[in-house]
Parts: C-alpha cells; structure tokens; sequence
C-alpha cells in the first residue's frame, strides 16, 4: 500500500479538488484506492455526492478517538475501486492525538485492503497533518502562484524535515503542484522559475489548469473524470496521475487484475453509504475538447 498526503497550510489552494480526483483517476485505473478526509470541514465527502457526517453520526469520525474499527468508518461510494472514510468534528470532551491518528492510519487492515491511500489535509499545521504526514509515502503539496504561496509551501516544506519520516527515511517525498498557473502571466512565471530553482524541476509535477468544470463536478458530486470525463480538467488530473506514478513507481506496483475476493471482502467490510439520490450527469463539455488540451 502506498499513502499519497495531499496537503497545504493554506486554504484554497485545490487540496480537496486533487484529493478527490487523484483517488478517482487511480481507482479508474483498477487502484484499490481509499480516499480518507481528516479536514473536519468534510469536503471531500461532497465532491463524492456523499452526505457529510452530522453531529449525531460523530462515533464514525476518523477524527473522534482514532480507535475505531475500519468497517466503522468505511463508505462505499458510487465509483468502483473508490473507498472513502469521512472526517467529523472532535467534540469538547475529546481530544485528537497524534499518535492514535498515526497509528490508524498505519494499521496494516488498511495495507490488506487497500492499494492506494489518498488523504486530505485541513488548511493548518495541526495534528491531522502531523499525523498524516508521518504515515506518509509521498506528499504532493497542490499551490497558487503568488507570493505568498510560495512563502507558504517554504514554510511547509522546511517544518516537513522535522517531521519523522516513514521508514526511518531522512526526509519525506514531496513534489510541488501549480494550481491555475496562466503562462500568459509574468508574476506565475516568476513565481514557478523561483519554484523551480529553490526545489529543482524534477519536484515540479504537471500543473492542473483553470478549469471551471472542477468546480462545477464538485458540485455534483462527482469526481471530474466522471462529471467531464473530457474536460481539461479530467486532462489535467490524468496527466498528473500518471506524472506521480513517473515519480514514485511503487505507488504502481505491479498492475495485477483486480482480485474480486478482495472487493468482496472490502465491501463486506463497510456498512452501506449514505448517497443521496444520483444528480444528474451535466455530460461533456463541448468547448472542453481535445484541441484546447494542450494550450
Ligand atoms: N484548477 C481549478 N480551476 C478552477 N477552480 C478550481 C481549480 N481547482 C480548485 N478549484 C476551486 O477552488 C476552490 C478551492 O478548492 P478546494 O479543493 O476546496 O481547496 P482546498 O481544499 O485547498 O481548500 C473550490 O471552489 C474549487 O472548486
Ligand atoms: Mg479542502
């Protein structure tokens, strides 16, 4: 199992949007992905068409004590290969350790069961992150092309090295994602040759474009590759899959057939999703096609 942490301390920066369609463009390659939300804003459940977590289904928080048992925690969603757990909000009498969340997400139930890991981060330096970031493999840290943006991914990047790295490794992975980078604009391309020579070109991964389409298959709640399967968004994020698969080949370890004993056995293990009704499809884009793909 590989865990891939999505994350950045600032809002806004397409975090939950790469969350989302990243887990979604590996478990349409056959992944058996688990895409797991530790930002008690819940999220990424709505861009899954889920209904988040209310205060009254709280004991199904990863966020509640970390000692739940999976199938407490699993949903099912409407995509195959796709798994989900929720966040929820830590009540008063509880309080989040980093050590639990660390060792939930290490437990070796979730390795049996699952291919990929995919977990999305609140916008702050906290436990979540902590936590999340030391059961890290890789970290992909999605950015604006600001100033401030780049001071902030600085930042992350030099707190990163004080965090214990996964399997007694020095430092862990990361590699830097450019969010609605326009090329046409002189402060972006400052912005990324600046990026470019603090980190080296081989951590800046393809960057996902304006695409109003993201926002607007978030609002269906569906991943983009389903929304607008020929969207430059749904474009975008399956380069970006595959430039990560490029980066870290053990994310892709080997590309068995799916083995239908352990879907069975994940499904037993999860209790039945709450879905609402299925929105309906938008359908494709027409002024998305392929010509404008490589603009
Ligand atoms: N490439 C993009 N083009 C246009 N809008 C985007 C893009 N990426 C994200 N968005 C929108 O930006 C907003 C913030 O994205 P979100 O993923 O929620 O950020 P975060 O999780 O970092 O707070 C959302 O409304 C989302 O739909
Ligand atoms: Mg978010």
């Amino acid at each position: 199992m590989f865990t891939l942490v999505v994350t950045n301390r600032k809002g806004g920066t397409a975090k939950t949007t790469t969350a989302v369609n990243l887990a979604a463009e590996f478990a349409k390659q056959g992944q058996r992905c688990l895409l797991i939300d530790l930002d008690n804003q819940g999220h990424s459940a709505i861009g899954l068409g889920i209904e988040p977590l209310t205060p009254d289904s709280q004991p199904q928080s990863i966020l509640a004590n970390g000692r739940q048992s999976l199938n407490r925690l699993l949903h099912e969603t409407r995509y195959e290969n796709l798994f989900f757990i929720p966040a929820g909000q830590v009540s008063e009498k509880q309080t989040l350790q980093t050590e639990r969340l660390h060792n939930f997400l290490a437990r070796k139930q979730l390795a049996h069961h699952f291919d990929l890991v995919v977990i999305d981060t609140p916008p702050n330096a906290g436990i979540e992150q902590t936590a999340a970031l030391m059961s890290a493999d890789a970290v992909v840290i999605p950015f604006l092309p600001s100033p401030l943006g780049k001071a902030g991914v600085q930042h992350l990047i030099d707190d990163m090295k004080t965090i214990p790295a996964k399997n007694n490794r020095k430092h862990i992975p990361f590699g830097l994602i450019p969010i609605m980078l326009d090329p046409r604009v002189n402060l972006d391309n400052r912005i990324l040759s600046e990026m470019i020579s603090m980190h080296g070109t081989e951590k800046i991964l393809r960057g996902v474009r304006r695409n109003v389409t993201l926002a607007e298959a978030f609002d269906a709640g569906q991943p983009v590759n389903v929304f607008a399967a020929r969207s430059r968004g749904a474009f975008d994020y399956h380069m970006l899959a595959e430039d990560i698969a490029g980066l870290w080949p053990k994310l892709l370890p080997k590309q068995n057939p799916l083995s239908f004993r352990k879907t069975a056995e994940i499904k037993a293990l999860n209790k039945p999703a709450i879905l609402p009704e299925p929105q309906s499809h938008r359908g494709i884009r027409l002024k998305d096609k392929c010509a404008q793909w490589n603009g």
